[in-house]
């Protein structure tokens, strides 16, 4: 693990793989504007814009424990937008990455370190680990994409527990509804986290980014629209040298 020049996310490269390390073990890896700054410095790095996937991760007792509650002291909404501008835009800087990525989660796993981890592609779980969002028991909402990503991944009924009913659920549970993609025992979910990364480091990654863009499209889109954006990826993608010498291999049966 390389330490970067803000050594509250460490940044680290496994051949095609990024690895981005949440390091503030003292809080629980809780998610200040300052590691959120360093969160979004790490992603410039050419460790990992150049990489073909990015596995972020915590330590052994939380993944990270939420932002930073020590932070949120009144303020009036421009601040509020002039965050979310800044430091609070490193969420959907992830969710906006050009190649996969993949969270390797133990222990909490909660508030916006739930958020950072549904702004990732895949979510690998060891079966000790927690997930909620408790924001509402200090007067507040999930507000950088976590009731808009968990209602679509898990259906808003699931959601409303979690958000409403401040349910913290364990991994176990949080596979059964489709939040986690894969269970692990502990200690474990780094490891998995880095085989799944490099088979999707395997793929050719403009299908990879387009099928992404494809899904999230989708939700947001009309049926005809969704339609159309698979049908122009597909038309981009079968002209291209990657996909007809992948398509020859096949039919060879090299
Ligand atoms: N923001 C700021 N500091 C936090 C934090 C957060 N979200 N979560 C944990 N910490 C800090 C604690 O204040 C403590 O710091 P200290 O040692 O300087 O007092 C340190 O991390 C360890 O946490 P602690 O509460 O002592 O650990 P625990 O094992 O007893 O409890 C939790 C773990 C996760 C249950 C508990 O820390 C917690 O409930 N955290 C807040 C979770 C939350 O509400 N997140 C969403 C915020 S919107």
């Amino acid at each position: 693990m390389v330490e970067t020049d803000n050594p509250l996310v460490l940044v680290a490269r496994d051949g095609p793989v990024a690895v981005l390390r949440l390091n503030r073990p003292s809080k629980l890896n809780a998610i200040s504007s300052a590691l959120e700054g360093a969160l979004q410095t790490a992603i410039s790095r050419p460790e990992v814009s150049s990489s073909r996937c990015v596995v972020v991760t915590g330590g052994a007792k939380a993944f990270s424990a939420g932002a930073d509650v020590s932070e949120m002291r009144a303020v009036d909404a421009e601040s509020v937008f002039a965050y979310y501008a800044a430091s609070g835009a490193a969420y959907e800087a992830v969710a906006s990455l050009s190649q996969p990525s993949v969270s390797a989660i133990a222990g909490y796993c909660l508030g916006g370190g739930l958020e950072l981890a549904l702004a990732t592609d895949f979510r690998v779980a060891e079966e000790t680990a927690t997930f909620g969002l408790p924001e509402l028991d200090i007067g507040i909402v999930p507000s950088s994409g976590g009731t808009m990503r968990l209602a679509r991944f898990v259906g808003a009924a699931k959601a409303r527990e979690l958000v409403l009913l401040r349910r913290r659920i364990p991994a176990g549970e949080a596979h059964a509804c489709g939040l986690v993609t894969e269970l692990v025992p502990e200690g474990e979910s780094f490891a998995r986290a880095m085989e799944m990364a490099a088979a999707l480091a395997e793929l050719p990654p403009l299908a990879v980014t387009l099928a992404r863009r494809a899904i999230d499209a989708a939700a947001e889109s009309s049926r005809a629209t969704a339609l159309f954006i698979e049908q122009l990826a597909y038309a981009t993608l079968v002209q291209g040298g990657e996909s007809q010498s992948r398509i020859g291999r096949f039919l060879r049966k090299d």
